[in-house]
């Protein structure tokens, strides 16, 4: 029987960690060696394994990765890509103590970046994209889910929507969309929230469907935002036009967020601060994916961030994400995101890990092509100059990336400077060097 052909071939590594199965030990393979073909993965396995499977096509590619680190692609399962302007003010604000529903409250917070957003062309909003996606690959991301949510009327939220449909098409990362027209009650709408919600169900669904504009619809489900019942009509009609539900819950205030993801069955439940135990019980029989934002509760300085090791003792699987936007966390790192995760959330390297890859990819409905290094799955890899797995969460602040690979393609390379010495004399004096 013949070999199959390969066009790349990634490693041997210090460690190939696959994520592969539920172990504790992520399924890391020392020496490991990984080959794709086409885009795919085609075999992962001891490079001696490896190399007695497959043959290499002339002019395969070979990516080197001696004394490194290969994983999957990390998965961003929560963003909020699309915006316009920041707010550096208002993280001014917070630090002198004014709290981040009180800026909301006056119109503030999401409804400041909503007035930006509304503002904003297209071809901004693209331009701004492309240099976010370009930061979030840099650090090894190759898939980032990205929520509209700043237009909140029908117009803007299918221009943002539009924008991250650009976007993936442009840029290498994989851009998912979800339609979070429930994010705040906008301006013109003030005071009369069920008319606002009348709008999302009975035309921007609608709309955002049939220009199959996004895969997820996603509600703020909070105390003095939406409630549940309304949470539960805009997930509904989202259901009724194939949008996979999706909920923020229970951030600020236990405000039945949970329990609804648990109900409705949601693809994710996101957050999750002030979350009932029984809540985050009912999400993990349902098999609800708990995406614990830990740079979201660090940005806020708030006082309970969600435990993911209690939820992972419940049984639930758990994402990390970084909830990027320019309100609760403007971080773009997966890798910084894990380091909080194991601070401040309770998890190991090798959970938080787990969680920004497989865990990630679950909670976009694609653990069966993203998320792991597995025959059959897509050839997104990311080799990390460093030892091992912990070295990701353990060396915070510091980009470890060397090289990405996604769909087969190497789409980033960081070399390292040269190894070698300058030979002997050759060193320039650093006194009296010209500028
Ligand atoms: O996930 N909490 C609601 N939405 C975002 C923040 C949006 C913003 O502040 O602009 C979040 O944290
Ligand atoms: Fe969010």
């Amino acid at each position: 029987m013949s070999r199959p052909a390969v066009d790349l071939l990634v490693g041997p590594a210090a460690q190939v960690v696959t994520v592969a199965g539920s172990g504790p030990d992520l399924g890391v393979i020392p020496g490991g060696l990984v080959a794709c073909s086409a885009g795919c993965i085609v075999a992962v396995g001891s490079a001696a394994e490896v190399q007695a499977q497959v043959e290499a096509l002339p002019g395969c590619v070979r990516v080197e990765a001696a004394g490194k680190v290969v994983t999957p692609g990390l998965v961003d399962c929560h963003t909020h890509l699309v915006f316009g302007g920041w707010r550096d003010e208002e993280f001014e604000l917070r630090l002198q103590g004014l709290g981040y529903m009180d800026i909301l409250r006056r119109g503030g917070g999401i409804l400041s970046t909503v007035r930006a957003t509304r503002r904003a062309s297209e071809e901004e909003l693209f331009d701004l994209g492309l240099r976010r996606l370009e930061a979030f690959l840099s650090v090894g991301t190759t898939t980032v889910e990205a929520k509209s949510g700043y237009g909140l009327d029908p117009e803007t939220e299918l221009k943002c929507l539009r924008v991250a449909r650009e976007l993936a098409a442009a840029h290498p990362v994989d851009v998912v969309s979800t339609f979070l027209g429930a994010h705040a009650v906008p301006p013109e709408f003030e005071g009369r929230t069920g008319a606002y919600v009348d709008l999302i169900v009975e035309e921007m669904v609608p709309r955002v469907a049939a220009e199959g504009l996004a895969e997820f619809v996603d509600v703020f489900c909070e105390e003095g935002v939406f409630g549940v019942r309304e949470c539960a009509r805009v997930l509904e009609a989202g259901a009724r036009h194939g949008l996979r539900p999706k909920v923020h819950a229970d951030e600020f205030a236990p405000s039945g967020g949970a329990e609804l993801a648990a109900e409705m069955g949601a693809v994710s439940a996101d957050h999750l601060e002030k979350s009932t135990e029984a809540g985050l019980r009912a999400m993990a029989a349902a098999g609800v994916v708990a995406v614990v934002l830990p740079a979201t509760a660090f940005f806020l300085r708030l006082p309970e961030p969600t435990s993911g090791r209690a939820i992972l003792d419940l049984g639930a699987e758990v994402a990390l994400a970084t909830d990027f936007n320019p309100g609760s966390s403007t971080a773009v790192s997966l890798p910084l995101v894990m380091t909080i995760g194991c601070l401040e959330a309770g998890l190991t390297p090798a959970e938080a890990l787990r969680a920004v890859t497989i865990g990630g990819a679950r909670a976009l409905g694609r653990a069966g092509k993203l998320g792991s290094l597995e025959p059959g799955k897509a050839a997104d890899l990311v080799v990390w100059d460093c030892p091992s797995y912990r070295h990701l969460a353990y060396r915070f602040g510091e980009n470890l990336v060397e090289k990405v690979i996604k769909g087969g393609r190497v789409v980033l390379e960081r070399e390292p400077r040269p190894r070698t010495r300058p030979p002997a004399g050759g060193r320039r004096e650093r006194e009296g060097e010209e500028c």
